[in-house]
């Protein structure tokens, strides 16, 4: 049985009062992540500590220690037990470019000290249009997936047409449904069908408390990774709330 993950990404910004998400939390039977800046970390982790809100990192590199100007280690992460890492970030591979392969170390990295990475795939509008979205996300999948022999258990995707990222066009549910389901068969085509009916599939991209309900109606979607509407902690906390009841 999956449980419904609600994940605000903060990206460079801070959410204007946290109580209220701390509560929705507490009282709703899902999971519920935060995604601060680095410098931030260690203070929410602390603020939200005996609550049920998860707090996460944006991004890691893939080694441990070095000449690394600038970035940051899986360890000091472990250190301050954060356990969930957003890897591949359409942010991270178009503004920052990352590769597939870099994503692919860092997965691997990730999952080898025990930590929950969240895998985003998806595609530009201009792959939309051409009608390429699924070869690309089946093409992001494979690489970024390909060296991973264990703890399958603890990836979770998330969809992320780039095209729906902070421009108010969500997908349909019915276009989101679809990538997710073609998500999940390629899930289970590298790992399994056991594997792939476990893992946690998000949808990002412009969600908000209006749309959150219809898109997890939705079979394949479990949850949201959701970036502008996780920083009004009243907003967010009304997302938590929808998702809970939803889950009922
Ligand atoms: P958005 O961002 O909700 O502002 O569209 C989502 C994301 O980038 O993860």
């Amino acid at each position: 049985m999956r449980r419904i993950l609600i994940a605000g990404n903060w990206k460079m910004n801070l959410i204007d009062n946290i109580a209220p998400v701390i509560e929705s939390a507490d009282k709703n039977n899902i999971d519920v992540l935060v995604i601060p800046p680095f410098v931030y970390l260690e203070r929410i982790a602390i603020m939200t500590s005996g609550s049920k809100v998860f707090v996460g990192a944006q991004n890691m590199y893939f080694q441990e220690k070095g000449p690394f100007t600038g970035e940051t280690s899986p360890l000091f992460l472990k250190e301050l037990k954060i356990n969930h890492v957003l890897l591949g970030h359409s942010e991270r591979r178009h503004i920052f470019k990352e590769t597939d392969e870099e994503i692919s170390l860092k997965m691997q990295k990730c999952l080898s000290l025990g930590m929950t990475p969240i895998l985003c795939v998806g595609e530009t509008e201009a792959e939309r249009m051409s009608n390429r979205h699924k070869v690309i996300v089946e093409n992001q999948l494979k690489i970024a997936l390909g060296g991973i022999e264990n703890n399958l258990k603890n990836i979770i995707i998330a969809y992320e047409p780039v095209w729906a990222i902070g421009t108010g066009n969500t997908a349909t549910p019915n276009d989101a449904e679809e990538m997710h389901l073609f998500i999940r068969e390629q899930i289970s085509s590298i790992f399994g069908r056991k594997i792939s009916s476990e893992m946690v599939i998000l949808y990002g991209g412009s969600v908000n408390d209006e749309n959150i309900k219809d898109l997890l109606r939705k079979d394949n979607i479990d949850g949201a990774l959701i970036g502008g509407a996780s920083l009004k902690g009243e907003k967010f906390a009304a997302v938590i709330e929808i998702a809970g009841k939803t889950n009922i």
